[in-house]
């Protein structure tokens, strides 16, 4: 009987269980033996195996965050903890991994490859800023983001305010870009492109000009410091400007179909993979077609964003 581990990794991501309960039922299906590991890799030095059965992921489809729990492991990037881990895994006759996580997790599924267990990586993270594929996750953020972003110019535009709001995204624009076309945006502002101040306030000046007073801004994280954009603004705008800051609720929540789909198809196939005897691999797809890209492959691409999108905002945004 082949056994597997599962676990999570990283910043959690909206899809996270239902990725899961995907690898968790198809392992039993294809009768192996699986067992969940807490609080990621961590969890895989300490030793946190608890085996799984087809009810232990019974209701979690639909739940946000990880019943897994994460963490992200300093420890496990240590040759003392990769080791410890390796020992937990081998004393348990366990040699498959799947780790669910975001590019640190990936890039520790890679090195942990190498120890000998077959590692097999899902991407999930709502920055869906991983390689060739779409991220579990970003999705339902993208989503949230939108909401919070249609409730806004509710009030932006009753009392004719600029608002600005942050999104997160760590290095990565796809959910300032993303949320900010969906939502209408005037000006959007993200990593990859250098900020242009003088352009947001023009895009601001030609709203004003035919009778539109609010404003929406959507800046990623770590682009511009927000409350130094908002004086900036209301300096040479002279109207009121508010900062909304997102944060972490962007990474909560329920999960949509589409995360829920893109889960269950990854983890299902990281579970064919296996039993099919292949190895270090990423799952990558961005719909119900999955396949195989190896770990190696992975951590040495790097995402390049759509640019098309920011084009289209730019356009649009009048
Ligand atoms: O990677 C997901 C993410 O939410 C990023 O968008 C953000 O920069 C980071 O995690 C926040 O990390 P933490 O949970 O450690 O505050």
């Amino acid at each position: 009987m082949k056994k597997v581990a599962v676990l999570t990794s990283g910043g959690d991501a909206p899809g996270m269980n239902a990725a899961i309960r995907a690898v968790v039922r198809t392992g039993i299906y294809r009768n192996m033996l699986v067992y969940g590991v807490n609080h990621g890799f961590e969890g895989l030095i300490a030793g946190q195996f608890t085996k799984m059965s087809l009810g232990s992921v019974a209701d979690i489809i639909h739940r946000g965050g990880t019943v897994l729990k994460t963490s992200r492991s300093r420890t496990f990037m240590t040759d003392n903890g990769c080791q410890k881990a390796f020992e937990n895994l081998h004393s348990k006759g366990i040699e498959n991994l799947v780790v669910i996580g975001g590019n640190g997790s990936i890039k520790g599924a890679y090195e942990f490859s190498k120890s000998g267990i077959n590692t097999v990586a899902i991407p999930a993270t709502i920055d869906n800023d991983i390689v060739y594929t779409r991220s579990i996750g970003f999705d339902t953020a993208i989503n949230t983001a939108l909401e919070a972003i249609n409730r806004i110019r509710d009030t932006a535009t009753s009392h004719g305010r600029i608002f600005i709001i942050e999104v997160m995204g760590r290095d990565c624009g796809e959910i300032a870009l993303s949320a900010g076309v969906a939502g209408g945006a005037e000006s959007i502002l993200i990593p990859e492109i250098e900020p242009d101040l003088h352009q947001v306030i023009e895009k601001i000046e030609m709203g004003i000009e035919r009778g539109k007073l609010h404003s929406i801004i959507i800046v990623a994280e770590g682009v511009y410091p927000v409350m130094e954009l908002r004086d900036f603004i209301q300096e040479h705008t002279g109207h009121e400007t508010r900062v909304s800051i997102l944060g972490h609720m962007q990474r909560g929540g329920m999960p949509t179909a589409v995360d829920r789909i893109l889960a269950s198809c990854m983890g299902k196939a990281a579970i064919d993979y296996i039993a099919d005897g292949g190895s270090n691999v990423m799952l990558s797809g961005y719909d119900i077609k999955v396949r195989p890209i190896p770990l190696q492959e992975v951590i040495h691409g790097s995402k390049t964003l759509e640019l098309d999108l920011f084009e289209i905002a730019r356009i649009l945004a009048r």
